[in-house]
């Protein structure tokens, strides 16, 4: 089955890279030359998505304008002398419908996924959190061996994991494998399990494909412990009632990169700077002198 439409949860607070996201949203920081959520569209595009959602907030209107045309813009630099940079708005003409809709409280990822029930249609959609880009090349893109694999499932989810050291298991939704491989039923979830309980090192990664029972779910599944409402959570009740969950993992050439905190946020930035075809040479060259300077007792 062919899905086309991608839900983007982009309405959370940020509050772990405040004070930048005070007045702009984590989604829209640059990372190398582009917002963080063009990555996002970016990857959905090239999997075939033809709708998208952007499930937005308070402050993030810079979203919607990123991804809206600008023709007064366009004039100013043809104007100016600066045609060439017009370039870098092809991004526009993308074959993708954005349409938005807002959680007015930010009461956790399950609440923001069912704000995108009337958008679905009754059908399956994908979600990719708008915080975190999936780097790496692998034989088949992710979102691609996410969407085959919901067509074996007859219905259930699938979630992509990828494998963390043991010690950071305690931050992330962790599966409990009941098959090996890297396609692999999921028995149970756990959300944020205590340190030294979690059931595997696998943890969800940003990206999923959920079927329309989900809403349901989400509609029974009390707020947790930080009183938000969590998707993980909400994906647990429907393995409880009896639906398959897939987990997918990500190939080792890929890479889950979440912006939601300025440790991953710096590494991140870093590698798609250096990777800048024009100017990550000299980048690292620059790089390589500072490190030489901390290095010089
Ligand atoms: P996070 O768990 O990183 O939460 O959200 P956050 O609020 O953005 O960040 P902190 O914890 O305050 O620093 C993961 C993804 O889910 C979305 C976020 O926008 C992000 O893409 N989200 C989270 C929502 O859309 N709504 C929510 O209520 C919570």
């Amino acid at each position: 089955m062919k899905i086309q439409n991608a839900v983007i949860p982009a309405a959370g607070t940020g509050s772990r890279l405040l004070p930048s996201t005070k007045a702009q949203p984590k989604e829209m920081l640059p990372v190398g030359r582009k917002p963080l959520v063009q990555y996002v569209v970016e990857e959905l595009e090239a999997a075939g998505i033809n709708s998208v959602l952007f499930i937005t907030g308070r402050r993030k209107r810079a979203i919607e304008d990123h991804f809206d045309a600008d023709p007064e813009l366009r004039v100013l630099l043809e104007s100016i002398g600066r045609a060439h940079l017009l370039e870098e708005l092809k991004y526009e003409d993308t074959g993708v419908s954005f349409f938005y809709t807002r959680q007015s409280e930010q009461l956790g990822l399950g609440d923001a996924v069912r704000c995108a029930r009337d958008f679905t249609g009754g059908g399956p959609f994908v979600v990719a959190l708008g915080d975190s880009i999936i780097t790496g090349q692998a034989e088949r893109p992710l979102l691609q061996r996410l969407t085959d694999a919901y067509d074996d499932t007859d219905g259930g989810c699938v979630i992509a994991f990828e494998e963390v050291p043991e010690e950071a298991t305690s931050r992330y939704g962790v599966a409990a494998p009941a098959t090996e491989g890297d396609v692999f039923e999921v028995a149970e979830l756990v959300e944020k399990p205590a340190p030294g309980t979690a059931p595997s090192n696998l943890v969800v990664s940003a990206r999923y494909v959920l079927p329309p029972e989900i809403f349901d779910a989400i509609d029974h599944t009390p707020a947790g412990k930080s009183g938000e409402i969590q998707l993980t959570d909400a994906i647990q009740l429907l393995i409880r009632r009896g639906h398959r969950v897939i987990g997918v993992k990500l190939a080792g050439s890929e890479r889950r990169c979440d912006i939601g905190n300025f440790e991953s946020y710096y590494r991140t930035f870093v590698d798609f700077a250096l990777a800048d075809k024009e100017l990550g040479p000299a980048l690292a060259e620059y790089l390589k002198a500072k490190l030489a300077e901390q290095r010089t007792p």
